[in-house]
């Protein structure tokens, strides 16, 4: 319980005489709603933003070691790919065979490829395959890697199989076997314990006796993923995010919500299920999902880590870009026809039974089935992403908040108001959710430093009590500190106006190295190391210290100078007390706290600090160089506090009662 006394409302900051010079100037104003002295603000405000863009899924997140596992590459994903890419025939000690692609009998509908292989002459080694994952397999000595397959035996006896982890010189660093023992699709499984450390293994797969087979859905998973989850997450990502402490999280994109034509939306049931039944389609990158890393993982991932769920649907059309021309703006938006939307308003309300329903209940059976029988308490939807604000939007989108309305009361819908901060798709966008009186809508910017700067006061400008915002997709374009500390001073006014932004989200955040599409992102990461961003270390020392009730007189500092940002705000499940002072300037410049309100707060406080040079960034090959510093800080009823150039400070005072 939260026992600080807390002030009355007074006007006394920079920050404030602008808010109310917006609000006389702008007469739509509502005043902020204060408790007690303290403004409530939105106890969710900072979480994760995920989209598989830069391969943050398959080749990222998601821990499968094994590329192309079910041979269903195609040059539609990417020019010259097709279903044998990333394999390669092998054969042998003298041994000989054929090797070909099927999709006569697969093991499901949704995954028609599978390779047919007939073994004529094992040699002294085998015929096979091998698989080097993405970019090769990291194996840890002593550590166990899972390997599953579907065979089907094709000649009369059976198959034996030798599977093994091999080194680039074709050293085997783990070995299992198989026999095959069916004429229909059977899953086979082993396990592999390496006998070293690799960073560019291979997965080899040989048949070892003459025959003929099919296989397909071949997968490795190292043992030791987020949580020990099956089919799950690579474990050092995951704890990164984890350990943000992220209210929520965003899924699965971004422009792969909406997809590059209809075919390509992504359908969530399709990312349901065994993995060998979920379908896969093009990555609107220019790559390939497998769907593995699926809607009941990213829910899975969102209870772990006590992350609220936010899938975004498609609002039943494409992207507006679709069609390879990817002008900004373009018109190849496509929509899902009328006679077909009863059936996509299904899906839709299908998804929150599939969340929420019993496991009584048709989709909650399949949720159920998955291993989760309760409830995963889903209360946000969003419906679209960026999307162009013609009719045929406006239509589909009215339609399947009119159906979730209805159904799902409690459920709280999500619009969209295009991809910029302003112009015709935001005024669109807006004017809709005015008139559908929705509850929140996402906005996104991508923009420079300057911009950020400049337009610290944007929300203080917004009608109160009304629409709120999920700013669901922001950065200033770098990952420099003076990004980092820009976005920091920005993140204060989403503080200040936490009664209007409900939640934000830096974006994109995953990005693996050499495989980028989008440049600034928050954590970079290859197949062994992690290289977290400044902006990261700003996003993380948010998140970490989130209150829900803020307080605009509690630290002051020169309202002239436009480098100078701050706020403070009451986390009342701690009671604990966080300021956050930033100073995007070159030099020191001090600020005023003004405690005397709060009583019973301890003088030693934690401190962290990100500082350093404005140019500075952290590299693979130094992903320490600025990291926050953690010391201890007396505090008292009055003090103050010099900011040190480019930086920001986040003090933590607790509360004596806790
Ligand atoms: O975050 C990267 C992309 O930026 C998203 O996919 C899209 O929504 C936005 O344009």
């Amino acid at each position: 319980m939260n026992t600080f006394s807390v002030p009355k409302y007074s006007v006394c900051s920079f920050k404030v005489i602008v808010q109310v010079a917006l609000c006389l100037i702008i007469t739509t104003v509502a005043p902020a709603q204060t408790t007690k002295g303290g403004k409530k603000i939105s106890s969710e405000l900072f979480g994760l933003f995920f989209e598989d863009i830069n391969y943050s899924a398959d080749g990222g997140l998601y821990a499968e070691l094994v590329q192309n596992r079910s041979f269903e590459y195609s040059p539609t994903d990417k020019a010259g790919w097709n279903p044998f890419s990333y394999w390669d025939y092998v054969t042998t000690g003298f041994s000989y065979g054929t090797i070909g692609v099927e999709t006569t009998t697969p093991v499901h509908p949704n995954n028609p490829h599978y390779i047919v292989l007939n073994i004529e002459h094992v040699g002294t080694g085998g015929v096979g395959i091998k698989n080097y994952g993405f970019d090769g397999i990291v194996v840890r000595s002593g550590e166990k890697y899972n390997l599953s397959l579907f065979a089907r035996q094709l000649s009369k006896e059976p198959v034996s199989l030798t599977v093994s982890l091999q080194n680039r010189r074709g050293v085997v660093l783990a070995e299992s076997s198989i026999s095959t023992s069916s004429a229909d699709w059977k899953k086979y499984s082993a396990s592999l314990i390496s006998k070293e450390n690799n960073d560019s293994a291979a997965l080899v797969i040989l048949a070892t006796s003459r025959g003929k087979l099919g296989l397909d859905v071949i997968s490795l998973f190292p043992e030791k993923t987020f949580r020990n989850r099956p089919n799950g997450m690579r474990n050092d990502l995951a704890r990164m995010l984890a350990e943000m402490k992220p209210k929520f999280i965003r899924f699965p994109g971004g422009c792969l919500v909406h997809g590059d034509g209809l075919g390509n939306m992504y359908r969530w049931k399709n990312t349901i299920g065994p993995i060998e039944e979920r379908k896969e389609q093009k990555n609107i990158w220019n790559y390939h999902q497998t769907a593995g890393l699926g809607y009941f993982e990213f829910f899975q991932f969102c209870e772990d880590i006590g992350a609220k769920p936010l899938p975004v649907l498609p609002a039943a059309v494409s992207c507006q870009n679709s069609g390879g021309t990817w002008r900004i703006g373009g018109t190849g938006q496509k929509a899902i026809p009328m006679e077909e939307m009863s059936e996509y308003i299904r899906e839709v309300l299908d998804l929150i039974e599939w969340a929420n329903g019993p496991a009584t209940s048709g989709w909650g059976a399949k949720r159920a089935a998955a291993g989760h029988p309760a409830p995963f308490n889903l209360e946000y939807v969003g419906i679209g992403n960026e999307d162009k604000m013609t009719p045929e939007f406006e239509e589909r989108f009215k339609m399947i908040y009119a159906a979730v309305k209805a159904k799902h009361p409690e459920i709280t819908v999500i619009g969209t108001v295009g991809p910029f901060a302003e112009g015709d798709d935001y005024n669109k966008g807006w004017k809709l959710a005015n008139e559908l009186k929705l509850p929140v809508v996402d906005e996104h910017y991508y923009s420079q430093p300057k911009w950020f700067m400049a337009n610290q006061y944007r929300y203080d400008a917004y009608k109160r009590n009304t629409t709120g915002v999920y700013l669901g997709e922001y950065a200033s374009w770098g990952n420099k500190l003076r990004n980092a500390i820009t976005e920091a001073a920005y993140m204060t006014s989403l503080e200040r106006n936490g009664d209007v932004v409900r939640m934000a989200s830096y974006a994109p955040m995953l990005a693996k190295k050499g495989f980028t599409q989008w440049t600034t992102d928050l954590i970079f990461f290859d197949n062994v190391k992690i290289c977290p961003t400044v902006n990261f270390f700003v996003q993380k020392m948010f998140m970490t210290n989130q209150g829900d009730i803020y307080f605009n007189n509690v630290i002051s500092k020169d309202a002239k100078d436009s480098t100078l940002a701050a706020s403070c705000v009451i986390d009342s499940k701690s009671g604990d007390l966080i300021l956050k002072m930033v100073n995007a300037g070159n030099v020191d410049k001090p600020m005023k706290i003004n405690l005397s309100n709060f009583k019973n707060i301890l003088v030693d406080a934690e401190k962290s600090v990100l500082t350093g040079s404005a140019d500075g960034e952290n590299t693979f090959e130094n992903p320490g160089k600025i990291v926050p510093g953690l010391s201890t800080f007396k505090v008292s009823s009055k003090f103050e506090y010099s900011v040190p150039a480019m930086s920001l400070t986040v003090i933590r005072i607790k509360n004596r009662s806790n």
